[in-house]
């Protein structure tokens, strides 16, 4: 019989698994206690922005694949596979992971497990959680040790989460059986029939990979933000350095984009988290070296105001700044951790009057700072701008037509925080353009 699934808790990850599963054929289930969230998604609409995924939601109400519910009861009766997908947001004193949602999670639904399942923990973690849940699990549930938990960690990138969860670049799956193995293989049967590496590791790996892979990808930012500091102080181009690392297929040119550093719900978190836990662990040594990963990343948020002062020569005060982007990255509408934001409001602190816009995350940054100044168009945000600064680098800021937004700006003064444009063809229409780690004026 066809193993029906559960996704226990909607929102990013658990929402695109849902939807990306029932794709691939599974009865899903997914709850949340959020009633409102789940009515929403009951209505094929998503509670934020992801290309391609709505479409999704769509196909599988409509093929009666894809539910939802509020009811732990509902899902404990349905699933054979548990899946949660719930938050582990940062802790915001200590820096730790804060597993509470995970716990109150594992606690409403194992009372009422009394058939044999698999409990598959995907939501980020620190290791030590899986067999402590499992151990809980086995305790409150009446079907006992058949009640089984494995580990099964996400990599997915927000913007991305479509392919990455139907075409994933590997699929990891901590288990402690046999039969454990064997459930998640035929989860993944269709993506495993395409030669995405399986690999079955222990709780403990599978556990710590996710936020090792996380602060790889942060230290690789930072390594090139770091050049990016010494381009500044020689008058190298740190574009080109870029291209010419990135040409060793050792090093590689993915996830190596320099500019204004990394944001979002996870790379900083992860590296807080794994900074802090380390440490906790006796092994703070190891991983020492992340304090500095995010201390060259918040510096490069410092260099971009930095050079908007230039520009306005040597003062903001009393400056119009337009602020073109505010999405921690482009195809995406979260603002958490966003440099865009964490600038924009440096950027008034030093009392200029700022004028904000992006395409898709006005309503997030509003409810984040409701205090900026926000523009209806790009525009609109140029306007009598006595300095334009890109921030996130989506499509239409690309792909402006530099004559254009001149007409509307006070002075043609951009900063490029995101590497986005073409230097040349800004400065032919007579603006001044500056980068971080690129040089001042054409070489
Ligand atoms: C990241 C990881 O890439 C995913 O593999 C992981 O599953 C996810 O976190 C998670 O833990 O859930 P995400 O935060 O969606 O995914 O976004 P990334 O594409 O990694 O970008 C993160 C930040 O780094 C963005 O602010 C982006 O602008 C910045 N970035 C990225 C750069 O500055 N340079 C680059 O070359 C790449």
């Amino acid at each position: 019989m066809a193993l029906r699934l559960t996704v226990l808790g909607t929102g990013y990850l658990g929402a695109t698994h849902a939807a990306c599963t029932a794709e691939l054929g599974f009865d899903v289930l997914g709850l949340d206690t959020d009633e409102a969230r789940i009515s929403a998604l009951a209505e094929g609409k998503l509670p934020f922005y992801e290309p391609g995924l709505e479409a999704l939601l769509d196909r599988g109400l409509r093929s009666g694949r894809l539910r939802f519910t509020s009811s732990y009861q509902e899902a404990a009766d349905f699933g054979d596979v548990h899946f949660i997908c719930v938050g582990t947001p940062q802790q915001a004193v200590s820096g730790r992971i804060d597993l509470s949602h995970l716990i109150h999670c594992v606690e409403s639904l194992a009372p009422l497990l009394v058939r044999p399942c698999l409990i598959v923990g995907k939501s980020t973690t620190q290791v030590g959680t899986a067999s402590q849940l499992a151990e809980r699990i086995a305790r409150l549930a009446p079907a006992g040790t058949a009640a089984e938990v494995a580990w099964n960690p996400e990599f997915l990138r927000e913007g991305c989460g479509v392919a990455d969860t139907l075409r994933p670049e590997r699929i990891v799956v901590g288990v402690r059986s046999a039969a454990a193995e064997a459930i998640l293989r035929q989860v993944y049967a269709e993506p495993l029939a395409s030669g995405v590496p399986f690999v079955v590791t222990d709780f403990a790996t599978a556990e710590l990979v996710k936020v090792a892979a996380n602060a790889f990808l942060a230290t690789k930012i930072s390594f090139i933000n770091a050049m990016a500091e010494l381009c500044e102080a020689t008058g190298a181009d740190v574009t080109k350095l870029a291209e010419v690392l990135g040409h060793d297929h050792r090093i590689g040119s993915a996830g190596m984009r320099p500019g204004l550093g990394f944001g979002g719900g996870c790379l900083p978190k992860d590296i807080r988290a794994l900074s802090t836990w380390g440490a906790e662990l006796g092994v703070g040594e190891a991983v020492r070296f992340l304090r500095e990963v995010d201390s060259i990343n918040l510096r490069r948020r410092s260099r971009v105001v930095e050079l908007a002062r230039e520009l306005t020569g040597g003062s903001l005060q009393g400056r119009t700044v337009g602020l073109l982007g505010l999405a921690f990255k482009p195809d995406s509408d979260d603002v958490r951790d966003s440099p865009a934001l964490h600038v924009a409001a440096a950027i008034r602190d030093l009392g200029a009057r700022v004028s904000a816009y992006d395409p898709v995350a006005m309503d997030r940054a509003r409810q984040a700072d409701p205090d900026l100044e926000y523009a209806g168009s790009m525009v609109g945000a140029a306007t009598d701008a006595d300095v334009l600064i890109l921030l996130t680098e989506w499509p239409e800021f690309r792909q402006a037509d530099p004559e254009t937004i001149g007409k509307a700006v006070a002075k043609r003064n951009i900063v490029d925080g995101r590497h986005a444009l073409d230097p040349a063809q800004w400065r032919a229409a007579g603006w001044t353009y500056r980068a971080p780690g690129r040089p001042g004026t054409a070489q």
